[in-house]
């Protein structure tokens, strides 16, 4: 939610903070801005639309400067526009500040502001920041953000920088992402590390109530007393070619074609000879042993991939799970205590529901572990361990990639219990683990099968289109499963939904006689999972209760299933044979394509659908 960047060097600040925010739009994308730094005299431009708008507005009016701040915006407080869009000013117009972030007692600080005469322009909680660097600034804008930050309620991220002071750049942070990127003669700040992946791989990830001075040359940390703090620089593994398309026409597609590549990595990294390893899980396995139930909490995508963990965990490591999005978790009275594992799945680690989710746990004695894709982020740090998913940067709004490889790590560390706690024998679980290792390459099979511009997933969306047209946009979609499947349905229809704006649910199959079924006329298309399984059998029978109804029927099948045949299915779509356990890996992959190809149809825009931001750092 809102991406932030800084740059103080000899390169052109534009260029970099242009780059930058391109890296970032996939946190906000409705309005963006840049300041920077020339001759004594900050030069602004800001404008409502994606930062095609912005850098369009530069192509006539380019700014020179080798020190400034950037913004690319999620709207929380005030409509998108060019008023509303970062860089905030203060009333000298000498202080320019970006946030990201919720400043929740702005009303307050800004009914105090205006008693003192400050003037506010814009309808942002962000504004309020510059004026209050303005009413402590004597000299030091290092010294009066300090101040500043110490009355701030709420979430922030802030770049800072002063038309008097062209050797300074300021950054402070709390509950929202920050790194500074270190470079040679030349310093960052980002909200994320792709925004400097370009001019360097050493990053400083930053803490809650830590604030900043960067010099090109200098860099200094401190904590709200003024207390110097030193920190280690991280090498980051990632390399630039993953932030970009690599030929594809979005970056959901190349993601969901990366899946399998990712899932060998996964493998590769996690088993050796020794068995299942975690090496940077700090909980002892004596621990461990001791947990005698697991609570999941997430949101969104993170959240199906943890209801799939469940049905693994119960079945595998013998332990009642649960399951629970972060936003319902942190305001109820969940009871977890010393002998529950709480896991937080997040690709992002910043979300703010799972973060404050994650204190709740802790702040009850349960041991958290975090399942994280983001190296550093926030639920990384403060879960008691954590597991990194090591999908590489995930840039498209909808999470593909993520999925798997969070599925990888619930799948590893179910079997990981179950060795420990000897719920399985030693014999099944080696089975289960030479099952596993071959699903990168059936992965990778069924992604083949995709490459071609001409696939049947990509005819499949074009005759939806052509039906959706005919029966005057009243159709939809629903998806239907059953057992470890079930929350495939759900994902396969939050893609949907989310890039190409239809109506699609998913249901558990069997509840479809409790109410769903009243949705079936002729109308909607239902996507029924109906691999084989133990409830094989079940889902043919619904699939029989939908097309009595009339309902269009995309099955999802084992590869050489005969039977299915017989059930005069519309579209057909097979996947290769694989354990049961194991098949929500591959279900999913014509889930998302699927997902993308009728995106696709109706030129909707994919890698940042409308309304979304990628990292939810905001309730
Ligand atoms: C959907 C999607 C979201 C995220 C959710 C959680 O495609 O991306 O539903 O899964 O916002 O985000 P993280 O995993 O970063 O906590």
């Amino acid at each position: 939610m809102c991406g932030i960047i800084g740059y103080i060097g000899d390169r052109r600040a534009q260029d970099v903070l242009i780059k930058g925010l391109s890296r970032l739009e996939y946190r906000g994308y409705d309005s963006a801005g840049i300041v920077t730094l020339k001759d004594n005299k900050l030069c602004l431009v800001k404008k409502q639309g994606k930062l095609r708008a912005l850098i369009e507005e530069l192509k006539n009016n380019p700014l020179e400067g080798t020190l400034g701040i950037g913004h690319t915006r999620w709207a929380t407080h005030g409509v998108p526009s060019d008023t509303n869009a970062h860089p905030h000013l203060d009333c000298s117009g000498k202080i320019a500040v970006v946030h990201n972030g919720i400043i929740e007692n702005y009303l307050e600080l800004k009914k105090a502001l205006s008693k003192k005469g400050h003037k506010f322009v814009s309808e942002t909680d962000t504004e309020i920041i510059a004026h209050l660097i303005e009413k402590f600034y004597k000299g030091d804008i290092e010294e009066a953000v300090l101040k500043a930050v110490k009355l701030l309620k709420g979430s922030y991220a802030i770049a800072v920088i002063h038309k008097n002071e062209p050797d300074k750049l300021v950054g402070a942070r709390c509950d929202s992402p920050l790194i500074i990127g270190l470079g040679k003669s030349e310093n960052f700040l980002a909200s994320d590390v792709p925004a400097v992946l370009d001019y360097t791989d050493t990053v400083i990830y930053l803490e809650n109530h830590e604030v900043i001075g960067l010099t090109k040359d200098s860099i200094r940390i401190r904590d709200l007393s003024g207390r110097v703090i030193r920190k280690k620089p991280t090498k980051i593994k990632w390399d630039i070619a993953q932030a970009e398309k690599g030929g594809y026409d979005h970056f959901m597609l190349k993601e969901i074609f990366e899946q399998a590549h990712i899932l060998k990595n996964i493998l590769e990294e996690r088993l050796n000879n020794s068995g299942i390893v975690f090496e940077e899980l700090k909980i002892k396995t004596s621990d461990l042993r001791r947990v005698k139930r697991i609570a999941i909490v997430a949101c969104g995508t993170a959240y199906h991939a943890g209801l799939t963990g469940k049905y693994m965990l119960e079945e595998y490591a013998g332990l009642p799970s649960w399951v629970d999005t972060s936003s319902e978790f942190r305001y109820r009275n969940p009871i977890v205590d010393k002998d529950t594992l709480v896991v937080i799945v997040s690709q992002s680690g910043e979300t703010a529901d799972s973060l404050a989710a994650l204190r709740e746990a802790r702040k009850r004695g349960s041991k958290v572990l975090g399942i994280c894709n983001v190296l550093g982020s926030s639920i990384a740090r403060e879960a008691d361990g954590v597991i990194y998913t090591h999908a590489g940067p995930e840039i498209a709004v909808a999470s593909t990639k993520a999925y798997t490889a969070q599925l990888a790590i619930l799948y590893l560390f179910t079997l990981y219990l179950a060795g420990i706690r000897k719920t399985v024998s030693p014999g099944k679980l080696g089975l289960l683990i030479r099952e596993f290792k071959k699903m990168p390459a059936l992965m990778g099979e069924l992604l083949d099968e995709y490459k071609s511009e001409y696939n049947i997933l990509a005819a499949y969306a074009q005759e939806f289109k052509r039906y959706y047209l005919q029966k005057h946009n009243k159709s939809c979609f629903l998806y239907l499963a059953r057992n470890i499947n079930y929350p495939n349905a759900l994902e396969g229809a939050l893609k949907l939904k989310e890039i190409s704006y239809l109506s699609a649910e998913g249901y558990p199959a069997g509840e479809m006689k409790h109410g769903p079924i009243a949705l079936i006329d002729e109308n909607p298309w239902v996507v029924c999972i109906v691999t084989r399984s133990k409830t094989y059998d079940k889902m043919l029978s619904n699939i029989q209760e939908v097309k009595a109804r009339g309902g269009i029927v995309i099955a999802i099948t084992t590869e050489g299933d005969k039977t299915i045949l017989h059930y005069n299915i519309n579209y057909l779509i097979e996947i290769p044979k694989t354990e049961e356990l194991f098949s929500p890996l591959l279900v999913v992959i014509p889930l998302q394509l699927l997902a993308y190809y009728v995106a696709r149809e109706f030129g909707c825009d994919i890698d940042q659908p409308r309304n979304l931001a990628k990292s939810v750092t905001v309730e």
